[in-house]
């Protein structure tokens, strides 16, 4: 136990897909934080842009409103409550109706074919939704990862703070690739946040951006969908957050549950990760150098940031395997729930590709958990003390 009691950064998100309000509660954000709605919307704006994305986009255009926990455009350090209003709900409010008891004509787009690969079997046998599956889609669907974003973007904003920046691009769609070879020219973040932002597949190159439009247009043409990899680079992260004393306390293996904690995520690398496996010691530890000026710095990155679950103060390198989108136009076999005959699945609305949303995502899940480390080692009650601590701590690490 520290002199300081810590609060720890949570939060939770709630709303259906085609519900009314999506709303997530943040506690834990230190008192003093400057916030805005610019912030938020940003960053809602760059989830709903991507490449392969579906008409849903066409219907909502996210912005944020702030119920609770900001005045003035500062945190209070109290809750924090952000409100997104689902625009498309307007065509759902009978369906979704929550005080008017089921009818043949309010529950008429019920779903009882099940898609493989998503949550709808499983989630209506483990919930007993036997009338309808879409009590499971409502909230299974990637509608949700809308708050996600947002608290992603409040967690950057008190990262930002500190000289922390997170930034998430698409390595791959299907066989279409960026060039990772390039991604050595960027020595900050904001030199790739501009070339990857200014294509709206988030790739690394015009090559790779062209590739991908192809393999999703294709895609999209065979009534099919793709999946693919995303990856976060995180810079200026203070040195030796997380731990080794104890498994749940290690910061990458927290990275890696909140990356497969988002929706069609299967699979998740730090640095060179799967390919280490393939090499041998000396092509993949990092060297040990030092020098008066920044202290101990490594020679390489092939450990994406991390040894005994700590941060090595090198960039964090984080990848996520993005699996394709279960909903298909050309539905694969399923079962029916109500006569158990065999049938195509259902077709809900749906996108060809969920990579080029998928990367925003992601760099909002490793902004927050890399917030969470930093509240939990230094005050969470006021950003400036809290920046004096980091200093401090940083300029300690310097000196060792
Ligand atoms: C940004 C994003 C958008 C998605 N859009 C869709 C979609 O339009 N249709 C669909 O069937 N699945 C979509 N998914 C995937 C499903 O939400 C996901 O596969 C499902 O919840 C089952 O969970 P699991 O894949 O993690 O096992 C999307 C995922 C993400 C990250």
């Amino acid at each position: 136990m520290g002199a300081t009691y810590n609060k720890t950064m949570r939060y939770t998100t709630a709303g259906e897909s085609h519900g009314p309000e999506e709303i997530a509660v943040i506690e834990g954000i230190p008192a003093g934080l400057h916030l805005t709605h610019e912030d938020i919307n940003e960053q809602l704006a760059r989830r709903q842009r991507g490449y392969g994305r579906g008409e849903r986009q066409k219907i909502e255009t996210d912005t944020v409103t702030f119920l609770t926990g900001v005045r003035h455009q500062y945190t209070l350090g109290s809750p924090i409550t952000l409100n997104v209003h689902n625009d498309d709900h307007n065509n759902w409010s009978k369906i979704m109706a929550p005080n008017t008891p089921a009818t043949p004509e309010n529950t008429l787009r019920k779903v009882l074919r099940p898609r493989p690969g998503h949550a709808d079997l499983v989630g209506g046998i483990k919930y007993r939704h036997h009338d309808d599956l879409r009590n499971v889609l409502e909230r299974s669907s990637a509608r949700e990862t809308t708050m996600r974003v947002a608290v992603g973007a409040v967690a950057k904003k008190l990262l930002a703070e500190i000289g922390v920046d997170v930034h998430g691009f698409v390595v791959n769609v299907g066989p279409a690739k960026s060039d990772l070879s390039q991604l050595t020219q960027y020595h900050d973040l904001q030199a790739l946040r501009e070339v990857t932002e200014s294509f709206e597949t988030r790739a690394l190159d015009a090559a790779a951006d062209a590739a991908i439009r192809d393999v999703i247009d294709k895609t999209k043409r065979d009534a099919n969908t793709v999946g693919g990899q995303v990856q976060v680079i995180a810079t200026g992260m203070p040195v030796g957050l997380g731990s080794y004393v104890s498994a749940d306390e290690k910061l990458d293996g927290k990275i890696a549950r909140a990356i497969v904690g988002i929706n069609a995520f299967k699979g998740v690398q730090f640095g060179g990760g799967f390919d280490n496996a393939e090499k041998y010691g000396d092509q993949v530890m990092d060297e040990i150098f030092w020098d008066a000026e920044k202290g101990f710095y490594r020679g390489s990155d092939n450990l994406g940031g991390f040894e005994g679950g700590m941060t090595t103060g090198e960039a964090i390198v984080v990848r996520g395997v993005v699996k394709p989108i279960p909903t298909l136009y050309r539905p694969m076999q399923s079962v029916d729930i109500d006569t158990h005959q065999d049938h195509k699945a259902s077709i809900e609305r749906s996108d060809t590709t969920a990579v080029t949303a998928a990367a925003v995502i992601a760099e909002a899940m490793v902004a927050i958990e890399l917030a969470k480390a930093v509240l939990d080692k230094f005050d969470a009650d006021n950003i400036d003390r809290m920046k004096e601590q980091v200093a401090a701590y940083r300029e300690e690490v310097r000196r060792f």
